[in-house]
């Protein structure tokens, strides 16, 4: 009898304990309340731009100030690299994994094996290609309406022509692939020329002086640069500056720009860009707030698109740049 006792005992000790740290996919919660909540963080590069720094930093800090315990990857532009990073954090069971994808398309594995695990898979800053069932929560820019706002802009200037030099950033990632649309789009609308639209891998600020100075070089003429980062559109303007094509504000060329890091909203000031369109980084308190309200079983909107301006030299004071946060 003492041994039948003693067995009941043990398994219920095992299920009690198998039952610690589970959680339901859809809603997460630890059952564990007093275990420090550990997140994944599965972020595209380290040094990619402006903008990732500042997005990283808003992790670390939020993070950091809810308690929360963060295991941050860095993909470093290899997409494979983010899918095993993101199936490692699984297998070391996270409580939350959340994914900042170089490429929008092939999560739907990922997403499988999370939703199994029963960890929660959020999306931040660049939606992926995932049915609704196969995440919990999506926090992330709309690009095309970013680009829709740049295009309408552009249509309002009425320039006599329209010469587009698209410098686009990482291709297939979804901030590239909306900011492109739009302008192609708006293009074909208005009867637009692109003269040159290519991807620059990276994002890389050096890759687009070289291209636009290959552009100059090869006596190409454009009167916009359309750079999908404020990183990419200063290195146009460096080149344009090197051959002594004026932009801006006053300038022969229409620079516009992404982002709007409070560097770049100077030069907006300045009137050496004429516009940047805001994709805000600060996506580290957004996302504690989605896993705090799930941890309290609370109701979380699926798909939250950030709310973004857009800064117009015509338009931008001191005071506005001074007030910016990134
Ligand atoms: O996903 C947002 C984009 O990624 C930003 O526009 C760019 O600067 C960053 O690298």
């Amino acid at each position: 009898m003492k041994k039948l006792v003693s067995l009941v005992l043990v398994f219920a000790l095992a299920f009690s304990l198998a039952a610690c740290g589970k959680k339901d996919s859809a809603t997460g919660g630890k059952s564990d309340k007093d275990a420090k909540i550990v997140v994944g963080v599965v972020q595209t590069n380290a040094n990619e731009s402006d903008w990732r720094t500042a997005n990283t930093n808003s992790f670390n800090e939020a993070f950091k100030e809810a308690g929360f315990e963060m295991k941050m990857v860095f993909g470093e532009g290899d997409h494979a690299k983010q899918i095993s990073q993101a199936q490692q954090l699984i297998q070391e069971e996270v409580d939350y994994l959340v994914v900042l994808g170089l490429q929008s398309a092939g999560w739907e594995d990922v997403a499988k094996a999370a939703k199994e695990a029963g960890i929660p898979f959020i999306m931040a800053d660049r939606k992926l290609d995932l049915p609704e069932d196969l995440y919990t929560a999506m926090v992330c820019s709309d690009f095309e309406a970013e680009g829709r706002k740049a295009v309408d802009w552009l249509k309002k200037q009425n320039l006599d022509e329209y010469k587009i030099v698209v410098l686009g950033g990482d291709t297939g990632s979804s901030a590239q692939l909306g900011r492109s649309k739009a302008i192609e789009d708006g293009a074909k609308e208005n009867g637009w020329e692109i003269v040159f639209n290519q991807n620059m891998k990276g994002w890389d600020e050096t890759l687009a002086k070289q291209a636009v100075a290959d552009l100059i070089a090869s006596g190409t003429d454009f009167n916009v640069i359309y750079a999908e980062n404020d990183n990419m559109a200063r290195g146009a303007c460096d080149a344009m500056s090197a051959a002594g094509i004026t932009y801006g504000k006053n300038g022969k060329v229409k620079v516009i720009a992404f982002d709007a890091n409070k560097w770049a909203l100077e030069k907006v000031l300045a009137g050496e860009f004429n516009l940047d369109v805001e994709c805000n980084p600060l996506h580290g308190p957004r996302i504690v707030d989605v896993i705090k309200k799930l941890e309290a079983g609370e109701h979380v909107e699926k798909n939250v698109y950030v709310d973004e301006e857009v800064f117009d030299c015509d338009t931008i004071t001191r005071e506005i740049v001074d007030a910016r946060p990134y």
